[in-house]
């Protein structure tokens, strides 16, 4: 069950106006097509390991634990192609010799983490696992490209899980993952040549398939938890673009009020969004103990996942770097 949330966002605020003083963009345009008024990019000196480091001592904190037995770490921005950055993270944390692993699923991460992290402990491999979800995006985006510099932002979010009850609030009643391959150019960073290398979208396709793939998912944990759309109190999707946002909701006959849309002051966070999203809802009192919550996530790959649990009474403890 989850036990505690925690989060770290950089401290360097990147305004639409700011960036369309090099990008062929306008604040007005990126407002309206996806939401996003601001995102927030890591300064020279700080990294994804810094960002996911704090985030999982944040969410310990948030659980009230010195220590777990396993971390996981989801990113599709690491430091560097290897070994994973979770041992680091571990070590830092000073968590002593425990298993820890990278996962990749780019903006679903968060969820293949979560669901790894319950397999570990419905195994009997670990009483407790924190798992943390970091991304640096402005690392990768292509400065000359205005359909993907506009939408990504940099930040981190952790969560930990430990054994419980079935009927506990905070248990994970329902998960459900999935991938298409076939379609794995949608959005992917080319292997090698030319700058960068960077981030290459095809935005159009992407929206599609991501409001198709998410409101699919998210049905089947709805159905499984044996819930109606009615049932559910919150959702909280990817937050990719607030237009997605909106559609996915539509499409699920859920409304926007039970619907988080927390994307204009930090973008899309990639595999950190749907922490990062909790927090935001917690702390606004949009989430509260006892609601019906689906976390719902689409990304490169493709990948997508959805996860269906009652929010349980825990803190959320956010800082920036
Ligand atoms: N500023 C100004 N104009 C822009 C722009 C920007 N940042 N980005 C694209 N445009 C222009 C295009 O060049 C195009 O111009 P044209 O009609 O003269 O050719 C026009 O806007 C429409 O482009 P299109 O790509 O069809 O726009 P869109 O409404 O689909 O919005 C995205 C583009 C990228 C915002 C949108 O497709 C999107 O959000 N896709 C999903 C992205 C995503 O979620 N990625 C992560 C998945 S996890």
């Amino acid at each position: 069950m989850l036990t505690g949330l925690g989060s770290c966002l950089p401290l360097g605020v990147v305004s639409n106006a700011e960036l369309a003083l090099t990008v062929d963009t306008s604040d007005e345009w990126v407002r309206t097509r996806t939401g996003i008024s601001a995102r927030r990019h890591v300064s020279e000196s700080v990294d994804v390991m810094d960002l996911a480091t704090a985030a999982g001592r944040n969410a310990l904190i948030a659980a009230e634990l010195a220590s777990v037995d396993a971390l996981v770490l989801a990113t599709s921005t690491p430091r560097r192609p290897c070994p994973a950055g979770a041992p680091e993270i571990a070590s830092r944390l000073g968590l002593g010799p425990i298993p820890a692993f990278d996962v990749m699923a780019m903006c679903s991460g968060f969820l293949y983490a979560l669901s790894t992290a319950a397999g570990l402990i419905s195994a009997g491999v670990a009483q407790s696992v924190l798992v943390v979800a970091a991304e640096t995006y402005s690392r990768i985006l292509n400065p000359d490209d205005r359909a993907t510099a506009v939408i990504f932002g940099d930040g981190a979010g952790a969560a930990v899980l430990r054994r419980g009850e079935p009927d506990e609030p905070g248990a994970l009643l329902a998960m459900d993952l999935g991938s298409d391959g076939s379609r794995s150019d949608l959005i992917h960073v080319p292997g090698s040549g030319g700058e960068g290398p960077y981030l290459v979208m095809e935005g159009r396709k992407v929206y599609r398939q991501a409001i198709e793939k998410i409101s699919a998912s998210s049905m089947r944990v709805i159905k499984d938890c044996g819930w109606a759309t009615e049932d559910v109190d919150l959702l909280v999707p990817h937050q990719a673009n607030a237009r997605i946002v909106q559609a996915v909701a539509q499409r699920l006959g859920i409304a926007e009020e039970r619907t988080v849309c927390a994307i204009a002051e930090v973008g899309n966070t990639a595999a950190a969004s749907i922490p990062l999203a909790l927090s935001t809802a917690m702390g606004s009192g949009a989430l509260a103990p006892g609601h019906r919550t689906v976390l719902t996530a689409f990304g490169g790959g493709l990948t997508w996942g959805s996860a269906a649990l009652i929010w349980p009474r825990v803190r959320s403890v956010h800082s920036e770097l």
